[in-house]
């Protein structure tokens, strides 16, 4: 569909939801707001997990000149939380139940030339008919407009779905036979569909066309197969996309056009692994779920996008995107940078009545239509997350995802054990790792390692092999703080360490996920009791826990060298005194290390960890027994090929000595609701985050930007995060950020956002 404007700009919100109002088009006592929104801004953490559980109203009001009032118009919703009605000029258009799926309404026959008010009445209570809820659920699901809303002004005919549909057929070659969903408002009629695929540069790989029979409604229409060649094949190591372009013509007028970013690539999970253009990989990924700080899901473009950069840049090949269907902008970054995708739809254990049952099956049709161009999904999670064998609807699921993509297979994840497998994949999630390896204060060092990850067919009860794959480990099994005890920092570093080892060499599997990425909002039912869980190798701010340098470290040290201590070296924090022993994170040779004025030698990778390319190294000797010793300064020197490569000094006395501010973007848009991520560190004289300095920072800002959420923050484990947002002015300016640490001497730091009209 072309000639999409984005509408996410001057709307109207209240709370609660007055048909009268719709009536009188009234947005009178409405707060004027941009999307995406959230119902309400949360604290970040100690909230009721009601608090966004409301009715509320969206209003947006619009013109139209006679001559676009006379063309088909249709809204589209990215994303709105829970369920909404629509209503223009008074009178009900439709709804839509269902936070994670996008919809559609044409609205032609309401609206009119001249001025137009558009209505939401949206539900964000938890309601039993639509999945996930039912039950209890493990994250909250938050409320609001939070994605993009689009209007399309189109022809009588218009083009609203592509599926790129295609065969590998050699190394550069392809068969090509894409699927377009075409609307024809009008008679029957013969009309061309004209085809370009090229690459990001505008270098044409293809160019067809064809005759094509449009009969009036809604149909589906496969173009002929084709040959393409002088493909360069999609791969998480060179991820080529490329940009296919469809015009539909009726007598050589243009009715519509629509684009999409596709790859070419071959995906197939067997029982001996997971293979991408006939390679094996091991999939290595986090679960992630969607959440911010205070606004919940209602953060755009730039946010999403920076989620999938930080887990490629930790490592991760894979992302599950748990538990539903996510941001498209997410998703094309996955595809952009290389990162597998497991999408599935929203649900968590429980199953609901027939109600729910028909939007889980709506789901599995939105998710595929709306995303099965990108090339880095490689299956389709069709059960609802973690629920119980219901053949009858697993069969359906299954079934209507296999029809729509017969190109991908379909996984369902359980973990239920002797589960009926529907899906092409069983996905397990296996929490059986209860550590023990480590010598962890408190994994009970010493221990005899217990069972780190399940056999595939002690799981499946399959007397064969079958594809087979780990969505889930970790997770509340071992729920860690950014201010935890070090011994439970370093033994979820560990217990990571351990699994990922185990799960390279696994040779009846295609990887393993872990849970999770980023700590999350959760109901009182789950987590710390604050409503977070403090699942993630990353806290909601995105701020590392040691458990992310073991996958990072894993790069080659050609990529970046790292060397990280998972430790603050202070002698009365672990449970038995003294600093040892401790981890190194690291993906050099071995490390030196120098402790009370003195070489203790040098350490090398543990076995601990063999499967690893880059093992943590652990060092544990006895120099503490010097208890009535002085602390001294020290540190460590990684090696390489023999040589030093990487250092990390630490203090006898480290202290309080400045704070230290991260500004990751500049340039932020003027024409939407931009966002740029700043990450405070409070450090000491060497720059070491002071993990438990409880201090607050303030933040200030000039021009047309503004904090999201408080303005006074309190570090968590030291350091914290902030976003801004963009005043949409769409005017070309500058806005200036200022954060302060009140009480303290250091002066304040100022950072300058450049804001640019698109
Ligand atoms: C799983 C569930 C996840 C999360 C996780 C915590 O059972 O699928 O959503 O709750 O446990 O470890």
């Amino acid at each position: 569909m072309k000639g999409k404007i984005r509408w996410n700009l001057n709307w109207y919100f209240c709370e609660g939801f007055d048909r009268d109002r719709v009536e009188r088009a009234s947005v009178e006592g409405m707060e004027p707001i941009h999307l995406p929104h959230q119902v309400r801004t949360l604290t970040y953490n100690c909230f009721s997990h009601d608090e966004t559980q409301m009715i509320s109203t969206y209003a947006r009001k619009f013109s139209l000149s006679g001559e676009e009032a006379a063309r088909r118009t249709v809204v589209e919703f990215d994303g709105v939380m829970t369920y909404f009605d629509l209503y223009v000029n008074g009178r009900l258009v439709g709804s839509h139940k269902g936070g994670y799926s996008r919809s559609r309404f044409e609205i032609s026959s309401y609206v009119r030339a001249g001025g137009n008010t558009l209505y939401l009445m949206v539900d964000s209570n938890e309601r039993g008919d639509i999945p996930p809820f039912g039950c209890v659920i493990d994250y909250l699901t938050f409320g609001g407009v939070y994605r993009d809303v689009n209007l399309y002004s189109l022809e009588d005919t218009f083009l609203t779905d592509v599926l790129f549909r295609y065969d590998m057929t050699g190394e550069d070659t392809a068969e090509v036979y894409p699927e377009f969903y075409v609307d024809n408002g009008g008679g029957a009629f013969t009309g061309e569909i004209a085809c370009t695929v090229a690459d990001r540069e505008g270098r044409e790989l293809a160019c067809f066309r064809q005759t094509v029979s449009v009969e009036s409604g809604r149909r589906s229409i496969t173009l002929d197969r084709r040959k393409v060649g002088g493909i360069v094949r999609w791969d998480p190591e060179n991820p080529q996309m490329y940009v296919v372009r469809a015009v539909l013509t009726r007598e050589g007028r243009e009715l519509d056009a629509i684009e999409d970013d596709i790859g070419f690539r071959t995906m197939e999970c067997r029982a001996s692994g997971m293979y991408v253009n006939g390679r094996r990989i091991v999939l290595v990924g986090m679960d992630r779920h969607q959440s911010y700080p205070y606004v919940g899901y209602s953060i755009g473009r730039r946010a999403q996008r920076a989620d999938a950069d930080l887990l490629r840049q930790y490592g991760m090949n894979t992302v599950r995107t748990s538990h539903y269907m996510q941001s498209q902008y997410f998703l094309d970054r996955c595809d952009e940078i290389g990162l597998m995708v497991f999408e599935e739809i929203p649900g968590w254990q429980h199953i609901g009545g027939e109600d729910f049952k028909q939007v889980v099956m709506e789901d599995v049709r939105s998710m595929i239509v709306t995303d099965f161009n990108h090339p880095g999904i490689f299956i389709w999670g069709v059960r609802l997350n973690e629920s119980a064998d219901d053949d009858e609807l697993y069969t359906r699921t299954n079934a209507l995802a296999h029809e729509l993509d017969p190109s991908r297979a379909t996984g369902g994840v359980r973990y239920l054990t002797n589960s009926h497998l529907l899906e092409d994949v069983y996905t397990m999630n296996d929490f059986c790792h209860a550590g023990g390896g480590g010598s962890g204060a408190s994994s009970g060092g010493g221990k005899d390692l217990k069972q780190v990850l399940r056999y595939q067919q002690e799981v499946t009860g399959l007397p064969y092999k079958v594809p087979y794959l780990v969505t889930e480990y970790m997770g509340h099994t071992y729920p860690v703080k950014p201010f935890d005890n070090e011994s439970l920092r370093d033994e979820h570093a560990r217990r990571h360490a351990e699994i990922l080892a185990r799960s390279l060499m696994k040779t009846d599997s295609l990887g393993a996920i872990g849970w999770c990425a980023f700590d999350y909002n959760t109901h009182g039912d789950y987590g710390a009791g604050d409503k977070i869980c403090y699942h993630g190798i990353f806290d909601m701010f995105r701020i590392p826990k040691y458990a992310a340098y073991v996958y990072r470290t894993q790069k080659s040290p050609e990529e970046e060298i790292l060397m990280i201590p998972a430790t603050g070296f202070a002698r009365g924090e672990k449970a038995l005194y003294g600093v040892m022993p401790f981890l190194v994170l690291t993906n050099c040779d071995y490390i030196e290390v120098f402790m009370y004025g003195k070489s203790l030698g040098c350490f090398f990778p543990s076995d601990k960890f063999f499967g690893l390319p880059h093992p943590p190294i652990e060092v544990d000797v006895d120099v503490d027994a010097l208890w009535n010793a002085v602390w001294q300064d020290g540190k460590i020197v990684g090696y390489l090929d023999g040589r030093p490569v990487a250092e990390y000094c630490f203090l006898r006395d480290p202290h309080l000595d400045g704070f230290a501010v991260v500004q990751d973007d500049t340039l932020i848009s003027s024409s939407e609701v931009d966002t740029a991520r700043f990450e405070v560190s409070f450090v000491d004289q060497l720059g070491h985050p002071c993990v438990f300095y409880n201090g607050v920072i303030e933040v200030e800002t000039e021009g047309d930007v503004e904090v999201i959420g408080p303005r006074f923050l309190a570090p968590v484990g030291g350091r914290v995060a902030f976003w801004v947002k963009s005043i949409p002015t769409g005017k070309d300016g500058t806005a200036t950020v200022r954060v302060k640490a009140p009480a303290l001497e250091y002066p304040p730091q100022e950072f300058t956002l450049h804001l640019r009209k698109d």
